[in-house]
C-alpha cells in the first residue's frame, strides 16, 4: 500500500506505520482511508490478530486534511453535500476501528493535527510521545472548518463539553502535558517506548469500548440547556464569539451548534448532525478563501514561489541597516534574531547607539515577559554594531536603507554607502512611497537595487513587500527573497508604482473613510461599519495612527510629482489639510480624529461633529462596508491592470497580512472573485453614480464581460 505498512508480530499484534509516499507530512488523502479501510478489515478479520497499533513513519503523526484537496474540490464544483461524502467514509472508517472488537491504539509519535487526533480519539488508547515537537489540536476552526471526523462529538464526550469547547472554537494545540492534563491523552512516554508500551495495551485489553458506547453513558458535566454550565458553555460563548467575528466567519458558530445538538443524541445520530453543519461550512466560500490564502497561498509564498529559478542561494551574513528610526531598529532587531551580524548606521554615533539602546530595552521586556535568558539576549545585542561610520559597509551582502523619506536624504546615503560597499552587495530600500526606479537612478548598481518594505512594527508584522524597479534583476530578487526567508517572513512581490501595492490600498482605505466624513457621515458609524466587515482597524483610528502630517507630505509629494488627478487623492485631501491645520496630527500629537487621553480609553474626538455636522440622513451599514471593501477591491483590480501585481496571491497575502484587510474574504480579489466579477462590476457602477472614483476601467468591465477571474 502507498500510504501505510501492516506488519503482525509473533503475538499477534498488528503495527501500521502511517507513511504517504511522496508528501512530507501525513495527511489524509482517499487513498489513505481507503488502505486503512483494508488494513482495519484484516486486523478485524484475521483471527491470529490480536488488535493494532498505529503510529507514523514521519516526524510527526497526521497533520489533518490535504487543504489542497478541499481547494480543488471547490474549484471543479464538487458540490459540498459530494465533499461531505468523503467524510462519511472517513467517520465510518473511525466508527468500526471503535466498535470492532479489537483494540486499537494510537502511538502519536509527534504533531496529531485535525482528522490525526479525530482518529486518534477513535482508537481505545492514545499514548504521545514526550516530546517538544509534538502537540495535538483541532485548528479545522482556522480555516473556516469543523472537526468532521468526529471530532466535535469524541472530544466533548471524552473530556467534557465545557472543557472541549475552548479547543474547538479557537483551534488551540496542545503541548504533551497539556493534552494529558486536558485528558486528551492516556499517557506520556519517552519516544523509544511509545512503540512497546502501545503493544503491551493491546495485550492487555483484549476487549476495548468507547465509554461513549456504553449503556448508560453520560458526558461529565453534563450536556444540553440542563447541563450547569449551559449559560456558560453556550450562551456566552455564542454571544462571545458574535462579537469576536461579526457574523463573518461561521464556523465558530456552527461548531457551537453541533456540540450543542450532537451531545443530547446518541453517538451515531451526533456524527450526522456534525456532517450537516460542515456540509454547511464547505457551502460557504469562506472556508475555501481562508483555506486558499492563509494557507495554501501564504505556503507558498513562504517557500518563494516567486524566486526566479536556477539561481544560487545567498545567505546573507552580515546586512547594514541606514537610519537607526523607528524602521531602522525594527528591522535591526529581527535581522539579528535571525543570527545575521547588523552594522547599524545612523548619521551620528549617539542617534546609532540610541537606535541600538532601544532594541536592547524591547528584548530585555521580551525576555520579562516571555521568560529566556540573559545569555540570548547578550548573544543577539552582540552582533549589532552601532556606528556613524561607513567603513563599516565594507563587509556586508546587503544594505537596507529606512532614512528620513526624502530623496536627497536617500540620495546621500545611496552615494556614501556605495562607495564602501562591495561590488557584489544589493541595495534596498524601505521607503513607504518613494517609487524604486528613480531612487535606482541615485546609485551606480541599479540592477542591484530593490525595495524591501517592512511594516511597522517590524517584529510583529508578518508581511514584507518586495519591489521591483525597472532595471533589478532577477538575482538581486531572488537575494532578497532569501534574506526574507531568513526573516520567517512572508514576503510578495510586486512592481514599482508611487505607493507599490499596499500603500496604495491602503491610501484608498484611509482615504475613503475621510471622504465618509467630510460626506456628513456619522464618525462611529464609519468606524463600526469597518470593524463588522472584519477589518482591522476603522480608517480613522488607523490615519491617527500613522499620523495625518505623514499623509500631508505623500499628497504634497504626489502633486508635486505631478501624478493624474486621480492619484492625487483628492476626496481626502481637504480632511488632511484642515487637521493639519489644527495640528491634530493622530495619536502622536495626542488627538486627530480620536482623543489619546493620557492614562484613558482613545475616544472620538468630540469637535467632529462641529467640523463635519452629520447628515441628517445616514446611509445603511452595508453601504458603508460594500465602500470600505470595493474600494480597496477596486484598487487592487487597477494593480493588476497597471501590471504592479502580477500574480494575484501577492496582492491578497499582502492586503491581509499588511494591511489588516478581512481574511474571511481570502483577499481584495478572491472578494471579487467569489462574488463575481460581473456583478461586482455593477455595484461599483452603482456606486460610482454617486462617487465616480468607483467607475470601473474598460479593461474591468471588459474582462467581466469575458468571464475572466483572478484566480
Ligand atoms: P524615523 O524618522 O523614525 O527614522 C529615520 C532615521 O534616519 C532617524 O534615526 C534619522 O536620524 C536617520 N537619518 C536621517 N538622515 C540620515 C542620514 N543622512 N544618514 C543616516 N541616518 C539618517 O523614520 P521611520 O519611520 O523609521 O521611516 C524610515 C523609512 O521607512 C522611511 O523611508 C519610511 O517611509 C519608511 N517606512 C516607514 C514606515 C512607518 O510605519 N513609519 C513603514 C514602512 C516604511
Amino acid at each position: 500500500m502507498s500510504t501505510l505498512n501492516l506488519s503482525v508480530d509473533s503475538d499477534g499484534v498488528a503495527l501500521i506505520v502511517i507513511d504517504l509516499i511522496d508528501r512530507p507530512i501525513n495527511v489524509f488523502t482517499p487513498e489513505f482511508v481507503n488502505d486503512l479501510s483494508q488494513a482495519v478489515e484484516q486486523i478485524l478479520t484475521r483471527e491470529n490478530i490480536k488488535g493494532a497499533v498505529l503510529t507514523s513513519g514521519k516526524q510527526g503523526f497526521i497533520a489533518g486534511a490535504d487543504l489542497k484537496d478541499l481547494v480543488n474540490a471547490y474549484e471543479q464544483g464538487v458540490s459540498p453535500s459530494d465533499a461531505a461524502t468523503r467524510f462519511n467514509r472517513e467517520n465510518a472508517l473511525f466508527r468500526r476501528i471503535e466498535t470492532g472488537g479489537k483494540p486499537f491504539v494510537a502511538a502519536l509519535n509527534g504533531q496529531a493535527l485535525g482528522g490525526g487526533l479525530e482518529l486518534a480519539l477513535a482508537c481505545h488508547h492514545r499514548i504521545l510521545a514526550n516530546h517538544p515537537k509534538a502537540s495535538v489540536g483541532l485548528p479545522e476552526v482556522t480555516v473556516g472548518l469543523l472537526a468532521a471526523g468526529g471530532g466535535t462529538q469524541r472530544l466533548p464526550r471524552l473530556i467534557g463539553v465545557e472543557k472541549a469547547l475552548p479547543l474547538l472554537l479557537e483551534g488551540t494545540l496542545l503541548k504533551p502535558e497539556q493534552a494529558l492534563e486536558a485528558g486528551i491523552v492516556d499517557e506520556l512516554v519517552p519516544l523509544f517506548e511509545l512503540l512497546e508500551k502501545s503493544r503491551q495495551w493491546v495485550l492487555e485489553h483484549p476487549h476495548p469500548q468507547q465509554p461513549w458506547d456504553i449503556k448508560g453513558f453520560t458526558i461529565a458535566g453534563g450536556s444540553g440547556p440542563l447541563a450547569e454550565h449551559a449559560g456558560r458553555s453556550f450562551a456566552a460563548n455564542m454571544a462571545q464569539v458574535r462579537k469576536r467575528t461579526q457574523d463573518n466567519y461561521p464556523a465558530p458558530l456552527a461548531i457551537l451548534s453541533a456540540v450543542y445538538e450532537g451531545t443530547q443524541l446518541p453517538f451515531d445520530l451526533a456524527l450526522q448532525v456534525e456532517a450537516k453543519y460542515f456540509a454547511q461550512l464547505l457551502a460557504n466560500p469562506v472556508a475555501r478563501n481562508l483555506m486558499r490564502t492563509l494557507f495554501i497561498n501564504k505556503g507558498r509564498a513562504d517557500k518563494l514561489a516567486r524566486r526566479p529559478q536556477g539561481i544560487t542561494q545567498l545567505h546573507i551574513s552580515r546586512l547594514a541597516v541606514l537610519g537607526a528610526g523607528m524602521m531602522g531598529v525594527g528591522i535591526a532587531r529581527v535581522a539579528a534574531a535571525a543570527g545575521i551580524q547588523v552594522v547599524l548606521l545612523d548619521s551620528n554615533l549617539q542617534a546609532a547607539e540610541r537606535g541600538k539602546e532601544q532594541i536592547a530595552q524591547a528584548l530585555e521586556k521580551e525576555r520579562a515577559r516571555r521568560g529566556g535568558s540573559h545569555d540570548a539576549v547578550d548573544a543577539q545585542l552582540a552582533r549589532i554594531l552601532a556606528t556613524e561610520d561607513y567603513s563599516q559597509l565594507s563587509h556586508c551582502e546587503l544594505v537596507i536603507e529606512a532614512v528620513f523619506e526624502e530623496r536627497t536624504v536617500k540620495a546621500q546615503v545611496i552615494q556614501r554607502a556605495e562607495e564602501h560597499l562591495p561590488a557584489s552587495a544589493i541595495f534596498a530600500s524601505n521607503t513607504s512611497t518613494l517609487p524604486i526606479s528613480g531612487l535606482a537612478e541615485l546609485s551606480q548598481r541599479p540592477t542591484q537595487f530593490i525595495g524591501i518594505h517592512f511594516f511597522s512594527p517590524v517584529e510583529r508584522m508578518p508581511l514584507v513587500e518586495v519591489i521591483l524597479g525597472k532595471e533589478t534583476s532577477k538575482a538581486t530578487l531572488a537575494h532578497a527573497l532569501d534574506f526574507v526567508a531568513l526573516l520567517r517572513k512572508t514576503p510578495i512581490v510586486v512592481n514599482d508604482s508611487p505607493g507599490f501595492y499596499t500603500s496604495r490600498i491602503f491610501c484608498s482605505y484611509i482615504d475613503e473613510g475621510m471622504a465618509m466624513l467630510a460626506e456628513g457621515i456619522a464618525p462611529a458609524l464609519i468606524e463600526n461599519s469597518a470593524r463588522m466587515a472584519g477589518l482591522a482597524t476603522g480608517p480613522l483610528a488607523v490615519t491617527d495612527e500613522v499620523s495625518l502630517d505623514l499623509q500631508k507630505k505623500v499628497v504634497d509629494q504626489a502633486i508635486a510629482d505631478g501624478l493624474a488627478p486621480e492619484r492625487q487623492r483628492q476626496h481626502a485631501q481637504p480632511v488632511i489639510s484642515r487637521f493639519n491645520t489644527l495640528g491634530r496630527l493622530g495619536r502622536k500629537t495626542g488627538g486627530g480624529f480620536y482623543e489619546f487621553p493620557v492614562g484613558g480609553r482613545k475616544h472620538l474626538w468630540s469637535g467632529l461633529a462641529e467640523l463635519y455636522p452629520p447628515r441628517a440622513e445616514q446611509p445603511e451599514v452595508q453601504e458603508i462596508i460594500d465602500r470600505l471593501l470595493y474600494i480597496q477591491a477596486l484598487e487592487s483590480a487597477r494593480c493588476v491592470e497597471e501590471g504592479v501585481i502580477t500574480d494575484a496571491m501577492d496582492a491578497d497575502l499582502g492586503a491581509i497580512l499588511g494591511l489588516g484587510f478581512p481574511g474571511w474574504t481570502g483577499g481584495p480579489l478572491l472578494f471579487i472573485d467569489t462574488l463575481g466579477l460581473a456583478p461586482f462590476v455593477e455595484r461599483c457602477k452603482q456606486l460610482a453614480s454617486h462617487h465616480p472614483r468607483f467607475q470601473p476601467s474598460a479593461w474591468l468591465i471588459q474582462r467581466a464581460a469575458l468571464g475572466k477571474n483572478f484566480y
